[in-house]
C-alpha cells in the first residue's frame, strides 16, 4: 500500500516532466508510470496531470488480477463445469421459443424469422456472442425484435456474473430466475416454462445432461399429469398479433395464470415443472458467469504496460476527478451495482417507440420482491440479503449503473438505446441530464466540461475494451 502511495507522485511527475529517461526502474512493475507518454505539448493536447489521489482512485478500478464472478449463493451449480456446458447449449438453442408475432418479422436481416414461425428465438438471438453479447442485429441497434418489439436495449452479458440484481431495473434478483423473463414475455421468446421443461425432457441429450447435474427429471411425457404443449400453442396469443404490446393482453398457455394447461396441473407438478426451468436457469447462469470482457489497455497502463494516449489519461483523471463519474461507476467493473436516477428523457427509437414514464427500479424491485422465484424462495440455494426489503422513493426512475468494461463494444447506449455514440452519453452527463420528461428526481448536475474534456472522457472509455469472452463460449458447444 505504501508502494502505491510513493509511486503515484513519481508517476505524476513523469507525466508532467517530459522525457524522464530510464526512470521506470524506480517504480515497481505494477506501478510503472506512463513513460514515453508523448512529446506534444501544444494547447490542443495538453499534458495529463494526475494527482496522487487520482492515481490511487484509478488503481482501485484496476486490481490485478481482475476478480472473477463472486460466489453466487443462490445457485449451488454456479461453478459446475457440467452445468455451464449444459447452460451453453441452452443459451444457443432457439427450440424453446413460441410463435414470432410482429408484422416486422418478415424474414429480412435484423429479424429472427417470419411472423408465425416457431423455434426461432434463442438467448443468443438478442445477445450476440460476436458483438459482446449485445444486440447489433436489430434495426438501428437500439431495442430488440424477438417475437415482437421490446422497449429496452439488450445489455451486454460480459461480466454479468458481477451483478446480483440484474436487468436495467433489477427485476430479477438472480441469474437462475432471469430466463423466465425472456421465456415468458410475449415480445421475446413468447413461450412458457411448461413447454421448455417438456422440450428438455424430450431431447435425449438434454435429458442426460440435465440428470447428470440435477438428478432425475419428472416424467414429462406423462400427459395425464403434464399436459402436452405445442410450439404453436405455447406463450401468448395477443389481441393484435401483428403489433403485440410488451405485456400479454390475450390468452396464454404454459405458465401460471393461464387458466389452462399450467393451472390444471397439481401444485406439486406445477412446482416440478418450474423447478426443471429453474435448474435450466442455474445451468445458464453457470455459463453466463464465464463471460468476461477481460484485461484492457487501461489495466495495462495501470500495471506498468504501455501508457494509454494523453487524451485517455486526461479522461481517466476526469473520470475519477472533476467529472465525478466514479461516484457511481466505481470498483473494478465501474459499477456500484446500485440504482440511480440520471434524469434521462426517453428519445424516439426505432422510428416508432418512445418509452415514456419508465419507473425503472420502482417497478423492477417491486416485481423482484413479489416474485415467487426470487432469492428468498425455495428455488434459491441460499440468500445473501441481495434483495431490498422495500421499494424506496429514490428508486423511481432509477436504473442500474451499467458496468463500463467493454462499453465501447455496445451498439447504442442507455436503457433506451437512444444514444448512438459515447460522445452523446458524455454530453448528456455534462448537461446534468435532461431538463424534464422522466419520472422521479435526478441525482446529477451540469458538469461544465470543455469539449476537450468531453472527448478526453470518450478516449478513456475507449481504453476499457478487453479481448471479450473466450472463443469457446461464442457458439454452441
Ligand atoms: C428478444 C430479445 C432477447 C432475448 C431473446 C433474450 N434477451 Fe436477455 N435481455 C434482453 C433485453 C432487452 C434485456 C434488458 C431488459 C430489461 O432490463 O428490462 C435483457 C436482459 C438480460 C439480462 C440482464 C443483464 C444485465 O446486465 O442486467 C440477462 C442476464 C439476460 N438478458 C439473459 C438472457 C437469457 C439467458 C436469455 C435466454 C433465456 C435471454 N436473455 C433472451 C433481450 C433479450
Ligand atoms: C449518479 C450516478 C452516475 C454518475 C455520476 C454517472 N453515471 Fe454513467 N450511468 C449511470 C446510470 C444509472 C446509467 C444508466 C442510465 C439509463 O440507462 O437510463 C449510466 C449510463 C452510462 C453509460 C452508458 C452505458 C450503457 O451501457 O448504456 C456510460 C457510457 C456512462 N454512464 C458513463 C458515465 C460517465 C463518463 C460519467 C461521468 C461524466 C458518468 N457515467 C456518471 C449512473 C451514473
Amino acid at each position: 500500500m505504501h508502494g502505491l502511495l510513493s509511486c503515484p507522485a513519481w508517476a505524476r511527475a513523469t507525466i508532467q516532466l517530459l522525457a524522464v529517461v530510464g526512470a521506470s526502474s524506480a517504480c515497481s512493475a505494477s506501478l510503472s508510470p506512463p513513460s514515453g507518454t508523448t512529446d506534444t505539448t501544444d494547447a490542443g493536447d495538453p499534458e495529463p496531470v494526475l494527482t496522487d489521489a487520482g492515481w490511487a482512485a484509478l488503481q482501485a478500478l484496476s486490481p490485478m488480477p481482475l476478480p472473477g464472478a463472486p460466489p453466487d449463493v443462490t445457485n449451488a451449480y454456479a461453478d459446475s463445469g457440467a452445468a455451464a456446458a449444459f447452460g451453453q447449449k441452452l443459451f444457443f438453442d432457439p427450440s424453446f421459443s413460441g410463435p414470432l408475432l410482429d408484422a416486422d418479422n418478415n424474414g429480412g436481416p435484423g429479424t429472427l424469422g417470419t411472423s408465425g414461425q416457431t423455434g426461432r428465438v434463442a438467448c443468443a438471438g438478442c445477445h450476440l456472442p460476436t458483438s459482446g453479447f449485445s444486440d447489433t442485429r436489430s434495426f438501428q441497434m437500439q431495442i430488440s425484435l424477438g417475437a415482437g418489439w421490446g422497449r429496452r436495449r439488450a445489455p451486454s452479458l460480459l461480466d454479468v456474473g458481477q451483478a446480483k440484481l440484474v436487468m436495467w431495473d433489477g427485476k430479477h434478483d438472480a441469474l437462475y430466475n432471469q430466463p423466465f423473463g425472456p421465456l415468458e414475455t410475449v415480445v421475446e421468446m413468447n413461450s412458457s416454462r411448461l413447454f421448455m421443461a417438456e422440450q428438455i425432457y424430450s431431447n435425449s441429450e438434454y435429458r442426460a445432461d440435465y440428470e447428470a447435474v440435477f438428478g432425475s427429471i419428472p416424467d414429462l411425457a406423462d400427459t395425464t399429469q403434464f399436459p402436452a404443449l405445442s410450439a404453436t400453442l405455447t406463450g401468448c396469443q395477443p389481441m393484435n398479433p401483428s403489433s403485440p404490446p410488451p405485456t400479454c393482453d390475450g390468452t396464454f398457455h404454459g405458465y401460471p395464470g393461464d387458466g389452462a394447461e399450467y393451472d390444471s396441473m397439481t401444485p406439486e407438478n406445477q412446482t416440478a415443472v418450474t423447478r426443471v426451468v429453474v435448474n435450466a436457469g442455474k445451468a445458464i447462469g453457470a455459463f453466463e458467469r464465464l463471460l468476461t470482457c477481460g484485461s484492457t489497455p487501461f489495466d495495462a497502463w495501470m500495471h506498468g504496460g504501455a501508457p494509454v494516449s494523453p487524451a485517455a489519461q486526461r479522461g481517466a483523471a476526469l473520470f475519477v476527478g472533476a467529472a465525478g463519474c466514479s461516484s457511481c461507476h466505481s470498483g473494478p467493473f465501474m459499477s456500484d451495482q446500485q440504482f440511480h436516477n440520471v434524469g434521462l428523457q426517453p428519445g424516439l427509437v426505432q422510428q416508432n417507440f418512445i418509452d415514456s414514464n419508465d419507473q425503472g427500479g420502482a417497478t423492477g424491485i417491486a416485481a423482484a420482491i413479489a416474485s415467487p422465484l426470487n432469492s428468498l424462495s425455495a428455488f434459491s440455494d441460499g440468500n445473501d440479503g441481495r434483495l431490498p426489503s422495500a421499494v424506496t422513493p429514490a428508486m423511481n426512475g432509477a436504473f442500474r449503473t451499467p458496468i463500463l468494461r467493454c462499453v465501447a463494444l455496445r451498439p447504442t447506449f442507455m436503457h433506451t438505446g437512444q444514444f448512438g455514440t459515447l460522445a452523446n452519453v458524455v454530453a448528456f452527463f455534462n448537461a446534468g441530464g435532461s431538463m424534464s420528461g422522466y419520472p422521479g428526481t435526478k441525482e446529477i448536475h451540469p458538469l461544465g466540461l470543455s469539449s476537450l474534456d468531453q472527448s478526453d472522457l470518450v478516449a478513456f472509455l475507449q481504453t476499457l475494451t478487453g479481448p471479450g469472452a473466450e472463443p469457446q463460449y461464442l457458439q454452441a458447444p
